[in-house]
This record gives structure tokens, sequence and C-alpha cells, in this order.
């Protein structure tokens, strides 16, 4: 039986909108399971071992539920294109490079240690339509201690000719030469990842959802990014009236279901997700980026939709979470003008339990620090800050969020395991 006994100011985010505060209290684990907060330390754990981490902030850790992990070497650069141009000129040539091995080992190993430097824990991540480097990815993931869910790439037509494509023949083998391999990991899960429509044929999409229902296996892609790209979708598929309905016709729609974006989607595209429990992946960066649209996300959330957050890079520019956050409460507050005052904004709360506690429900897990749930944390010492003022608990996380001070994350709890 081993105990993780954290003490400090313990701040998480139940419900959407609630922070909960315990100054000075104790965040206990038993077998990297959470047992709960307490204001003092219960009886029956006196005498263990406490980690004291004094007056600083004890916190959930972040979930970043969109991002390509190829796209990282080209991290802040090539943003002068709108999406599908983008793709053909930065993001498909660098995927590319990740047929050579070495180089995908390289750029994973920065890219997962810079994950748990800066306190994202979990993931919902796209590879490259390589197997190989998807399994280096997966290998460099579990062993900086980042968990979720990694998919290879199918991508099938409209891509790259003689740089980065394969035959139906050949993702259909890739991805069942992957998934076998993907049963060697422990915190690293595989999830079927049909890059967008355009990218695949109707023929490898049938297949996925086939692989989907039968492996109960989960399902990633993009959906209403961007105009230009909903009426390429519309002309792809003329039976379909909306763009959701080409991911549901194959049997991927369904409540194991993440789609990054949705700008675009309107009130019957959003009851469509509501209905089948499908989640919203809102990234505010790239959707600024790439001049795709400002998603109406305060809306969603009134909705009732599963609403969580990602970077999205390399469309977005930060791989910090802390940024997202920022970013997202901005994003609704430009949204809010655009439409004439009229919609709410989110609240330094409600982004902070969008970058942290609304994954949890695509984890099997209860938002916040909830008894059962596995331990996912960081410390953040905001002490060295150039402006220092003595704030209460939360005024000192929004500081942390709008400073984006991932530079604070001194200690990282990851799956129940210290891994920074
Ligand atoms: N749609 C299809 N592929 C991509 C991608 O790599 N990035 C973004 N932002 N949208 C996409
Ligand atoms: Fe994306």
């Amino acid at each position: 039986m081993a105990l993780t006994i954290l003490k400090g100011n313990i701040v998480s985010a139940p419900r959407l909108g609630q922070l909960d505060v315990t100054e000075g209290g104790y965040l206990v684990a038993r077998d990297g399971m959470i047992l709960g907060v307490f204001p003092q330390l219960p009886a029956e754990f006196q005498g263990a071992f406490v980690e004291d981490f004094g007056g600083d902030l004890i916190v959930q850790a972040f979930s970043d539920m969109h991002l390509h992990a190829p796209q990282y070497p080209m991290l802040a650069t090539g943003m002068d294109l709108p999406l599908l141009d983008w793709l053909n000129t930065y993001a498909f040539p660098t995927e590319a490079r990740f047929a050579d091995r070495d180089y995908a080992r390289a750029v994973y190993r920065t890219l997962a240690r810079d994950l748990i430097a800066g306190g994202t824990t979990r993931v919902c991540m796209f590879s490259s339509l390589h197997t190989d480097a998807t399994l280096i990815l997966m290998e460099e993931l579990e062993r900086a201690g980042v968990t979720g869910f990694v998919g290879k790439v199918n991508m099938d037509r409209n891509s790259a000719p003689g740089l980065l494509e394969e035959t139906t023949e050949e993702s259909k083998r890739e991805t069942l030469r992957w998934l076998e391999a993907c049963a060697d990991f422990r915190g690293l899960r595989p999830i079927l990842t049909p890059r967008f429509t355009p990218s695949c044929t109707d023929a490898l999409m049938a297949f996925l959802g086939e692989l989907s229902r039968t492996r109960d296996l989960p399902v990633q892609s993009h959906l209403s990014e961007n105009r230009q790209e909903i009426q390429w979708v519309r002309q792809l598929h003329p039976d379909c009236r909306q763009y959701w309905q080409t991911y549901q016709k194959f049997g991927l729609w369904h409540d194991k279901t993440v789609m990054a974006h949705c700008v675009w989607s309107d009130e019957e595209e959003r009851r469509a997700m509501k209905e089948a429990g499908v989640t919203v992946v809102h990234c505010a960066d790239s959707n600024q980026n790439l001049c795709s649209g400002v998603a109406p996300v305060r809306k969603m959330l009134r909705e009732g939709l599963q609403v969580t957050l990602g970077s999205d890079v390399a469309g977005g520019d930060s791989l910090s979470m802390f940024q997202v956050v920022a970013s997202s409460i901005r994003a609704s507050k430009a949204r809010r003008i655009l439409d004439n005052w009229e919609t709410d904004f989110l609240t330094v709360a409600e982004g902070w339990y969008l970058g942290t506690s609304a994954a949890a429900h695509f984890f099997g897990e209860k938002p916040g620090f909830a008894p059962g749930n596995r331990l996912h944390a960081m410390v953040l010492r905001d002490t060295d800050l150039h402006t220092p003022s003595h704030l209460d608990p939360k005024a000192r996380l929004e500081r942390a969020v709008y400073l984006r001070q991932k530079d604070c994350v001194r200690a990282v709890w990851s799956d129940g395991r210290r891994v920074l």
C-alpha cells in the first residue's frame, strides 16, 4: 500500500464555474487513486510521510484533448494560410518527415518532456500515418508519464502524393498492425483517427467504423472547422445534409467520439453531438491563427454539450495549457462581442474547469480531485513572479493562467506517479 500525501493550498474544479479551495489542506492518494482532500490529516494517516509544499498551489493537471504530435517541429510558424492551403503547404510536408524513425524519436522525446513540464498529463493526440513513428510516440509518452489516447492517422485520399500518402489497403493493414502493438502499453490507449472526411475514402471510413464497433474503440477527428472545408465535405457527400452525418453514416459518431473545432456547428449539428454524447474539443488558438472562426463555446456549454480544450499544436502556437485556457476565455469574449453582447463569456473558473476537469468524463472519471480518480496533479509555485502580491488561492490561479505561468509548475503527478 503506497500512500501519497501532498500538503498545500489545494484548488480543484468539481463543477463548471466552481473552484473548491482547501488552504493548508491534504491531498491523499493510495496506490495512485485519490482518497480525498482533507483540511486536517485524518487519524488513519498520522505518522505517514507528508510532502509539504507550504503555500504553493496544488491543482489538477491539464488534459490536452487535441494536438498533432508530428506538427511540433513547425510550432509557431506558417500561420499565413487558411486551413486547406495550410495543410498542403506546411502540415503535410512536416508530417512526412516522420517516416524517419530516428527523427521521430528525437522530436517525440522532446514533446513528451515538454508536455509534462507544462503540467499536461493526459492527451488525446494525433500521430501521423506512420505506424512505426506512432509506436515511438507512444513509447516516449509512456516513458515521460503522459497518459491518454493516441491515434495513427488514416488518410487514403487528398493527401500529399509521393510525400505523405497511403492506399486504402495500406491504411487498413497498418491500422491493424498498430492496434496489435498497442497491447504493450499501459497508460496509453489507441483511438481510431480518420484525419477528417476529405482525407478518407468511404471504404476506409466504413472499415474504421466497423473496427470501432467490434473492438469498442474510441474515435477522434475534425468537424466544421472552416467554411471551405465544410463546402468540400458537402461536395464529397451530397447525400449528407450536414458534416457530422458523414461520420455518423459509417458508425464513427457515438459516445466515444471526440470532434475537434466545431467552430461552425449549427444548432442541428450541436444537437446531434449532444444526443450521441460526442465530446467537443475547443481549439481557440488554432481557430484564430488559421482564421477559422470563433466557436460558440459558452452556448455549447449552456446546451449541455461535453466541451473540452485542445492546443491543436501546430495550428495552435503553444503547447502550454495555461495559454490554451487563457485563449479560450479571450475567444469567448470575442464571441460575445460578435454576438452583440447577447452571449456570456467564460469565467476563469469555467476556463480552468474546461482545461482540467472537463475531460474526466472521457477518461471515465469524475471532475475535480474526486475520490476514486487517479492522481493527476501539479504544484504551482508562483512566489517568484515579478509582480508579487498577497492574493488568495483563486486569484493566484487566475494570475497563473493570465500570465501563462508554465514556469511555475514545480512538481507533477500522473496516474499516481511523480513524473516531475
Ligand atoms: N483538419 C484536418 N487535418 C487537420 C490538422 O492537421 N489541423 C487542423 N487544425 N485541422 C485539420
Ligand atoms: Fe487538429
